[in-house]
C-alpha cells in the first residue's frame, strides 16, 4: 500500500512572509493519514525547515546539482538542502528541463547525487502540447524514463511526478482517462526496471491540481497524489487538497 503524498512546489515564489501560510498548515494538519511536502526556494528552506520541525510536514529542494561540492556558482550541492532540514529534491522537473537545458542524462546524474546524499528524489517527467497532439505521449514519457531514473530507485528514494508541461499553470488539466492512462504506462514501466520497487514507487500528478479537481485526480487508481504548484502557496488552497488526497488515499 503507497502513502498518499501531497507536495508544493514553491519555485520561484515566497519570501519570508510566506512562512505563516506554513504555520497555518501545520495547525490544520497534525496528524495526517498521508505524507505533506513543501519545497520552498533555497532561499527559505532553512527557515520553512525550522517553522515545520517537529511537524508532519516535510521540506526538500527544487535542484540538485551532481558534484558534492565545488566551483559551481549559484547551485545547490544535496548536502546543502540535508544541512537545511530538507528530505527531498525535486528533479527534472519541465521548468529547469526548459530554462536550463536540462537533458534527462544531467537529471539522472542529480539523481544519482541526491540518493547518495540521501535526499528522496522526486523526479519530474512530462510531454509538451505539441507531443501529445502528435499522439507521442508515451513514447517521451518512456524515454524520459529510461534516461532520467538511475538504477536501484526504491519506494523509500523515489517519487515520480508525471506533469504534462501543458497543463502547468494553464488551469488545463488532461481528463480522467489521460491522467489514467499515463500513470499506468509509468507503473507498468516502474515495475518491469524495479520489480517490487517499482510497486511502491509513487507517483504524482502534477498540473493545475486545485481544491476543485483533486478528489476526481486522486481517485485515479495509480495516481499517487500531486505536485501542486500554484495551490500550494496559500494554506486555503492547500489545505483542502491535502485533505482530498486524505479521503482517497489516507
Ligand atoms: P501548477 O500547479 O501551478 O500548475 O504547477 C504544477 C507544477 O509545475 C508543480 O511542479
Amino acid at each position: 500500500m503507497r502513502r498518499g503524498l501531497a507536495a508544493g512546489n514553491w519555485k520561484m515564489n515566497g519570501t519570508a512572509a510566506s512562512l505563516g501560510e506554513v504555520e497555518a498548515l501545520k495547525t490544520a494538519h497534525t496528524a495526517p493519514s498521508v505524507d505533506i511536502l513543501i519545497c520552498p526556494p533555497a532561499t527559505l528552506l532553512d527557515r520553512l525547515s525550522a517553522v515545520t520541525h517537529g511537524s508532519a510536514i516535510a521540506t526538500g529542494g527544487q535542484d540538485c546539482h551532481p558534484a558534492k561540492a565545488g566551483a559551481h556558482t549559484g547551485d545547490i550541492a544535496a548536502a546543502m538542502i540535508t544541512d537545511a532540514g530538507g528530505t527531498h529534491v525535486i528533479l527534472g522537473h519541465s521548468e529547469r528541463r526548459a530554462d536550463h537545458q536540462e537533458t534527462d542524462a544531467q537529471v539522472c546524474a542529480k539523481a544519482k547525487a541526491a540518493l547518495e546524499g540521501g535526499l528522496i528524489a522526486v523526479i519530474c517527467l512530462g510531454e509538451s502540447l505539441d507531443e501529445r497532439e502528435a499522439g507521442q505521449t508515451l513514447d517521451v514519457i518512456g524515454s524520459q524514463l529510461a534516461g532520467s531514473l538511475p538504477d536501484g530507485l526504491t519506494g523509500a528514494t523515489a517519487v515520480i511526478a508525471y506533469e504534462p508541461i501543458w497543463a502547468i499553470g494553464t488551469g488545463k488539466i488532461p481528463t480522467i482517462e489521460q491522467i489514467t492512462e499515463v500513470h499506468d504506462f509509468i507503473r507498468a514501466d516502474l515495475v518491469a526496471r524495479f520489480g517490487a520497487e517499482g510497486e511502491a514507487i509513487r507517483v504524482l500528478y502534477g498540473g493545475s491540481v486545485k481544491p476543485a479537481n483533486a478528489a476526481e485526480i486522486f481517485a485515479v487508481a495509480n495516481v499517487d497524489g500531486a505536485l501542486v504548484g500554484g495551490a500550494s502557496l496559500k494554506a486555503e488552497d492547500f489545505s483542502p487538497i491535502i485533505s482530498a488526497l486524505e479521503a482517497a488515499k489516507g
